[in-house]
């Protein structure tokens, strides 16, 4: 089984892909973090490398830190905010936050120029992040063309120097035929991982989602050997796109994702639309038999992102089993759910922007 970091697929089989790459059950962790947000709440992170040593630190209160990359190159939508919604959770709980634009992947592997990569870290990225809570408090924010504004030189080095600690045969096993721009691209990504470690960051977690999980094996082959600390994972499912479970949600793909500029009538359009339903074909037929809400796009967006209260999702849920809930219905729910944040999300761009600003003259 291959995971391909820069192509679209969807993953069919979670759990096969644990096992074959070694990845651990995250589900314990998911329960006994508190306050968790619903991505790791409601399972949509499942697995894990070395968590246990953040764990560690957060249970002691002793330091670590969160390093998270942003590929900039598309528009932001709810897909991404799995990610950053548990940056913001290891931020409040005291972890300092690395964060970069990854403009040099961009460049090489999408063929966006290096000033439309930064304006779509910008407007995209960062504002939404900003909007969505990351603070600016403990935060160390760079572009992989600057590097970091401490130890700039050591961490251009790194990526350079990691190339002495691998083969081709390793890299082919780990990403099957790749061509030379993404070899570059996954060397700056092991620089980055490890960088926190230069500013005296033993213990660094990043969470990252399934198609990231080459990166995580790169890094932590190279780390012993280049006499770095293993830095830990967490790894959540790819949000199913409108479409299905078995699609990717995208930006190059609009009818298949919501990004968070959307309008409440796009919202509301492509729920309507486009969102695989888990109902019966008729409405006579759902009462009689019941929906599946496994399977069912506007079910799992309210469980895994906006329905915040555990008795009325299981109500939800149960309603629909049942067929007591039509399909209709509940894509209306969903609609308003999704809109309602919208509407608070897109008034909190306009005051994200000024955050923005401020950590650019910073860095
Ligand atoms: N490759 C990542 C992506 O496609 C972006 C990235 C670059 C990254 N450096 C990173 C992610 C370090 C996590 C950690 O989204």
């Amino acid at each position: 089984m291959q995971v391909d970091p820069w192509s679209l697929t969807a993953i069919k089989d979670y759990s096969k892909l644990m096992k074959e790459f070694g990845v651990d059950d995250f589900s314990d962790y998911a329960k006994k973090l508190p306050n968790a947000p619903l991505e790791i709440k409601r399972n949509l992170v499942i697995g894990h490398k070395n968590f246990e040593k953040i764990y560690e630190c957060i249970k002691k209160k002793s330091k670590f830190a969160i390093l998270t990359g942003l590929m900039p190159s598309g528009s932001f939508h709810l897909g991404h905010m799995s990610v950053i919604n548990q940056v913001i959770y290891y931020q409040k709980l005291g972890a300092k936050i690395y964060l970069l634009a990854a403009d040099i992947e961009t460049q090489l592997t999408r063929n966006i120029s290096q000033e439309q990569a930064r304006k779509i870290a910008i407007e995209e990225y960062l504002t939404n992040y900003f909007a969505l809570g990351v603070s600016t408090k403990n935060l160390e924010f760079y572009f992989q063309s600057d590097g970091p504004k401490l130890k700039t030189k050591e961490y251009v080095n790194l990526s350079k120097l990691a190339s002495a600690k691998t083969t081709f045969n390793e890299i082919k096993a780990i990403y099957g035929e790749i061509s030379p721009q993404k070899l570059i691209s996954a060397l700056t990504q092991v620089a980055d991982i490890l960088y926190p470690q230069l500013e005296g960051y033993k213990a660094t977690l990043t969470p990252i989602g399934f198609d990231q999980l080459n990166h995580a094996n790169l890094v932590r082959d190279l780390a012993s050997r280049m006499k770095f600390s293993l830095p830990s994972f967490t790894f959540h499912k790819l949000l199913p796109g409108l479409k299905g479970m078995s699609s990717k949600m995208s930006s190059s793909d609009p009818n298949n994702a919501i990004f968070l500029t959307d309008s409440p009538k796009t919202v509301e359009l492509k729920i309507k639309k486009y969102a695989f339903s888990g109902g019966q074909a008729t409405e006579e037929e759902h009462k009689k038999k019941g929906g599946n809400p496994e399977i069912d796009i506007s079910f799992i967006y309210l469980k895994t992102t906006f329905e915040q209260d555990d008795k009325k999702l299981e109500k939800i849920y149960n309603d629909y089993k049942s067929g007591k809930l039509l399909t209709s219905e509940l894509k209306q729910i969903a609609i308003d759910k999704i809109n309602s944040f919208l509407k608070t999300h897109q008034k909190n761009r306009e005051k994200a922007r000024k955050q923005v600003d401020k950590l650019l003259q910073k860095s």
